[in-house]
């Protein structure tokens, strides 16, 4: 099933059997292995990504439901020597714990706090 996608505002043409989660499409047919297979189940968050700016575990969500969707993975969040601000502190206050799930930690807490922004925006526009 072909399945176009932005990943990390790189669009992508898939072709991938439908039952292909998102999470295994990031994986297995892109190499971002950025975003970890924990538990597949939807419980430990390791696989969190974010889709058009919303976080999601995306071992829990086929590939194909996201046809046209922009995918942003730890690696679109920033890289070595280009960190975002909080990959930096997680690393200037040891934020780690074994690291396993450290990208799902980040993609959740980017699309939190740029969820925390729009909100923000939206008050001051209203007010
Ligand atoms: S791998 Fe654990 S929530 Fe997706």
């Amino acid at each position: 099933m072909e399945t176009n996608l932005t990943i990390n505002g790189t669009k992508q043409r898939l072709d991938l059997d439908p039952r292909t989660t998102l999470l295994d499409a990031l994986r297995h047919h892109l190499g971002l292995t950025g975003s970890k297979k924990g538990c597949d189940h939807g419980q430990c968050g390791a696989c969190t990504v974010m889709v058009n700016g919303r976080r999601i575990n995306a071992c829990l969500t086929l590939a194909c439901m996201h046809d046209g969707d922009a995918v942003t993975t730890i690696e679109g969040i920033g890289a070595p020597g280009n960190l975002s601000p909080l990959q930096d502190a997680f690393v200037r206050e040891d934020g780690f714990q074994c690291g396993y799930c450290t990208p799902g930690q980040i993609c959740s807490a980017t699309a939190m706090l740029e969820g925390d922004r729009q909100v923000i925006a939206l008050r001051r526009a209203v007010m």
